[in-house]
């Protein structure tokens, strides 16, 4: 799995285009339709749709082709691989207010400092922030501080690739995947996890439902017990996307709530 990531995050910085998405596998739609509608399988399956505007205020686009969420209106939450170390950086550009990157109505703001996560080699810890040169005003994600979400149903979104080896989208797209187990995930990945610092979501079995290249950074979330969006996992990596046997896997968020708010902290709130 070290190769893995070592393969996935290779062809992101070759592709230098990477963002959000959601991938889907052809022929396996069927098996997961909600409304219990037979879905062709010859057709290729969107495991995502498109986000509504202003469902998920707080999503960003990162220029180097990343994920993010608004961690408050001068940080970007987003995941270590995306960036390249700690310090000053005003390279990056923040699109945000729109599921449309092409949106009149988009704002692009710069960065001034990213602090990647402390210790990051590579493995685990993937988390970093982004500081913007202007505030944005909009809604902001809460990251979760306990292990209480780390289950259920989550939603994932972003702008990348919305089927494994396919291009980044112009459109926000959405899904929702359920939890994986470490265990299980564990199995799937040959011992590759950490169990502490990774949390996997997906349907294991027959797989049509993931973030893909592109989406790494972005929140994995879901409602918390006072109706509220709460960001549990970051997009990080994966065998492939949406391969049945393969789940996602996620920074755990309430692994690192407190070195996140320690570095936010940091970078002046
Ligand atoms: N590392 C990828 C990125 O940089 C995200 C891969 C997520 N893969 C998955 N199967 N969930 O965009």
């Amino acid at each position: 799995m070290r190769n893995i990531l070592k393969n996935v995050k290779r062809s992101l910085a070759l592709a230098a285009v990477a963002l959000a998405g959601i991938s889907l596998f052809p022929g396996t739609a069927a098996a997961r339709s909600d409304d219990g509608q037979a879905q062709s399988t010859t057709q290729p399956v969107v495991g995502g749709t498109r986000a509504a505007e202003g469902e998920f205020p707080f999503m960003v686009r990162l220029s180097m082709g990343c994920g993010g969420a608004l961690y408050s209106k001068t940080l970007v939450l987003t995941a270590a691989h995306c960036v390249s170390g700690s310090g000053a950086n005003t390279s990056i550009t923040v699109t945000a207010g729109s599921v449309d990157l092409q949106s009149p109505n988009a704002i692009k703001v710069k960065s001034t400092r990213v602090l990647q996560a402390p210790g990051y080699n590579g493995s685990g810890k993937d988390w970093a922030l982004i500081k913007l040169a202007q505030p944005i005003n909009l809604p902001t994600l809460k990251i979760a501080d306990t292990t209480a979400y780390n289950n259920g149903t989550f939603t994932i979104a972003g702008w990348g690739a919305a089927t494994e080896g396919g291009g980044q989208q112009r459109y926000l797209l959405k899904a929702t995947v359920p939890f994986v187990d470490d265990a299980t995930c564990q199995s799937a990945y040959g011992g590759d996890i950490i169990p502490n610092e990774e949390i996997c979501a997906g349907y294991l079995q027959q797989g049509g439902v993931d973030t893909c290249q592109g989406d790494s950074g972005g929140p994995m979330f879901r409602k918390d017990s006072n109706g509220q969006w709460i960001e549990v996992g970051i997009v990080s990596w994966g065998q492939g996307c949406a391969r049945p046997g393969y789940p996602g896997v996620y920074t755990e968020v309430s692994t690192f709530a407190s070195a996140i708010q320690s570095g936010a902290a940091q970078l002046g709130g």
